[in-house]
């Protein structure tokens, strides 16, 4: 498909930017607004104006920036295929401020985002460890497309960030803490330009573990003190592969080295204070510590997300930074997406939606009647919408392992055989 447009270039705080104007193009933020040009985008703007689109990360990249209506030049390039559906349902009401699609159209594509960067950083992690160069542009590329997801609608990944089933654990912890970290740096306003660098730089924060002996990184009980020792270089070799691939910048690696120091200096390796740390590391030390709290290892149960952020916020003034950790609970709502719930009916819900607007009335799906019975299929209502909530409201939350509830099979459950009302009376 070839979409007609042109490349203009700008300066901007003393750097030169470019962007795409595609004719007849509309955005969110209203007509006339213009893609920025980035990555794979920049180099695939042709001389004489105009954008061959030959692969779905070209529309996501597009879609990320607001553009929702172009034109194709049909002469230069097919049209789109028969089968492909508009970018938003045009019955629906508009997605909610600071997203560009509804959750639920982000939400699969997200799952793929995730599966496809998770490896790629598993490998990357692999070939470190046998000591071959990482493909860096893989990496980076990885970077760029979970930013594109979250511009797009941060709520998704987000959400996705509960599944903690994965092995390696490395591999997937670095993806949750990633994802975190830069849903928090979009909540906080950070240049999108900038988002994938972050995201790239944070995928990589725990590479160092690989020059840890396994024998110690895999440790189930606690360390002895030389041991100790040793894991906590972990930040500092991550910097070193970093430094030594040398396509990273400073501020890149500065996030990987100081992702476990605090904020009253009781981190480590540097035992730096405060404002000494980098912004984007204080970021990832909170989103690090929730992601370990939540996970589940052989030698520790997973920690339901709820009691994981009061412990955060009980030492949010001492190890972490407190503006930061107001920000974490932001992005990650009242109730994350997986929390289960009673409401005061009695009923319990499994959170399976989350609502940016209002973050006490997400989606849920009722998985009980109030007497505690289990229903004969999920009732999917939204706490949002006054005939669905029907006076419900959260009251509870509980924790799935002690009343024996596996979340993801719920999940699954819910998005089987889940009943609900019509589609478009939702937000
Ligand atoms: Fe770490």
């Amino acid at each position: 498909m070839f979409l007609d447009a042109e490349a203009v270039t700008e300066e901007k705080d003393g750097e030169e930017v470019r962007y795409l104007s595609a004719t007849n193009a509309t955005g969110v933020g209203g007509a006339g607004k213009r893609a920025r040009l980035t990555g794979r985008m920049n180099e695939k703007i042709t001389q004489d104006g105009g954008l061959l689109i030959g692969s779905d990360n070209i529309i996501a990249s597009l879609r990320s920036t607001g553009l929702s209506m172009v034109t194709i030049d049909t002469d230069k390039g097919e049209d789109m295929p028969d089968n492909v559906k508009p970018l938003t349902d045009p019955s629906r009401k508009p997605p909610p401020e600071g997203r560009l699609v509804h959750y639920d159209e982000e939400i699969e594509q997200a799952k793929e985002v995730r599966t496809e960067t998770t490896n790629t950083i598993k490998t990357a992690l692999q070939d470190v460890a046998e000591g071959k160069e990482m493909d860096v542009e893989k990496v980076q590329e990885a970077g760029g497309v979970i930013s594109e997801s979250i511009l797009r609608n941060v709520d998704a990944m987000v959400s996705l960030t509960r599944i903690k089933k994965h092995d390696p654990y490395t591999a997937m912890h670095c993806m949750n803490v990633c994802t975190l970290v830069t849903a928090m740096a979009m909540h906080d306003g950070t240049d999108p330009g900038m988002l994938p660098a972050i995201t790239t730089a944070v995928l990589l924060h725990d590479v160092g573990k690989t020059r840890v002996p396994l024998e110690i990184l895999n440790k189930p009980g606690r360390f002895e003190p030389h041991e100790l020792q040793e894991m906590r270089k972990h930040g500092t070799y991550s910097g070193d592969i970093m430094r030594e691939d040398g396509s990273f910048s400073e501020e890149q690696i500065a996030i990987a080295e100081q992702h476990h120091e605090m904020m009253d200096g009781s981190g480590y390796p540097q035992a730096l204070e405060g404002d000494s740390i980098h912004y984007y590391a204080r970021l990832t030390a909170v989103a690090d510590v929730y992601d370990a709290l939540t996970a589940k290892r052989v030698y520790k149960p997973a920690m339901p997300m709820y009691q994981a952020l009061l412990r955060i916020h009980k030492n949010k003034v001492t190890e972490f930074d407190e503006k930061v950790v107001d920000l974490f609970i932001k992005t990650l709502g009242l109730y994350p997406v997986g929390s289960l719930v009673e409401m005061n009916t009695g009923e319990q819900a499994i959170v399976y939606e989350p609502n940016p607007v209002d973050s006490r009335k997400p989606v849920v799906a009722l998985l009980t009647q109030p007497n505690k019975k289990p229903r004969a299929a999920p009732f999917i209502i939204s706490l949002a919408i006054r005939s669905q909530a029907d006076g419900r409201e959260i009251t509870k939350v509980m924790d799935p392992e002690n009343i024996g509830i596996d979340v993801e099979e719920v999940m699954a459950d819910v998005e089987q055989r889940g009943e609900r009302t019509d589609r478009k009376s939702r937000r």
